[in-house]
């Protein structure tokens, strides 16, 4: 049965396209038939797998709005088992043509279900803000899973996110889960990063996973040639840290 994910945080710049990229191809690596789907406006899953997003006759939003079918907007990337459903701008008209549609939270989840089937996973890369693309996300999910970055400030606004998991598990999914808590950017050599992880813990518990992502150059480097990281270069500690990931998330699963 597929698994639906969604990477979520409201706050910009954690690292969720990042992992929404690498760990989709670092499944696909491991042999699981994967689709990514481009859930932002500002399409940087889109772009960081070389896809030229002005070029895209169709793309997220003409699914979501159901002028177009799931089949003839998925693209294949340069990992045969990973798939993906691109977005581009577009996508911001969604929000407002919506807002008298009585049915607006579960577009996304109406646009994946003849496709679903295909996929052992599909990871739903969120935008920055709890609005109603995330909502879609959050319908249209098993469960939710949250990069945090290990900065200062890092749980702020992690009461909201959670508001808004629980919100979206009453009203339109019950069955909503966290899947767990995942520190990005990660440099053990700080106190700081080591604080965030102990916060993180005393919070979360069980739920933050045990592989940490570590502060990688080649992970910022990798998009700007189309790439996830373990095509860009697989040797590198940000490929082998998603490849750990994708193992412990698929131990836990
Ligand atoms: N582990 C990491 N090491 C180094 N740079 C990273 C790492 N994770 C993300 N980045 C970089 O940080 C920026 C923000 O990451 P991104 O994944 O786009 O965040 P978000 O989608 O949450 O806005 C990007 O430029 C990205 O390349
Ligand atoms: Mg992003």
């Amino acid at each position: 049965m597929v698994q639906i994910i969604s990477i979520a945080n409201q706050k910009g710049g954690v690292g969720k396209t990042t992992t929404a990229v690498n760990l989709s191809a670092s499944l696909a690596k491991l042999g699981k038939r994967v689709l990514l789907v481009d859930c932002d406006s500002q399409a940087n899953a889109t772009t960081g797998l070389g896809i030229e997003k002005p070029d895209l006759e169709l793309s997220l939003y003409q699914g979501m709005i159901g002028e177009a079918d799931a089949r003839d907007i998925i693209l294949s990337t340069m990992l045969p088992k990973l798939k993906l459903i691109p977005s581009n701008v577009d996508l911001i008209g969604f929000e407002i043509e919506m807002v008298s549609d009585p049915r607006r939270e579960a577009k996304l989840k109406q646009f994946l279900v003849p496709v679903q089937e295909e996929f052992d996973f599909i990871i739903i890369d969120c935008p920055p803000a709890l609005s109603l693309l995330t909502l879609n996300a959050f319908t249209a999910s098993h469960s939710v899973l949250i990069p945090l970055q290990s900065e200062f400030f890092a749980l702020e606004g992690l009461g909201q996110l959670l508001d808004t998991v629980k919100r979206v598990k009453s009203s339109f999914n019950p069955g909503l889960k966290i899947k767990g808590i995942l520190l990005t950017m990660f440099d053990r050599r700080t106190n700081l990063a080591q604080n965030v992880m102990e916060d993180a813990r005393q919070y979360f518990k069980d739920l933050v996973f045990k592989t940490k992502i570590p502060r990688n150059v080649k992970l910022g480097e990798a998009p700007s040639y189309g790439l996830p990281a373990l095509l860009y270069d697989k040797a590198s500690q940000g490929s082998k840290g998603y490849m750990a990931f994708a193992r412990e998330l698929l131990r836990k699963s």
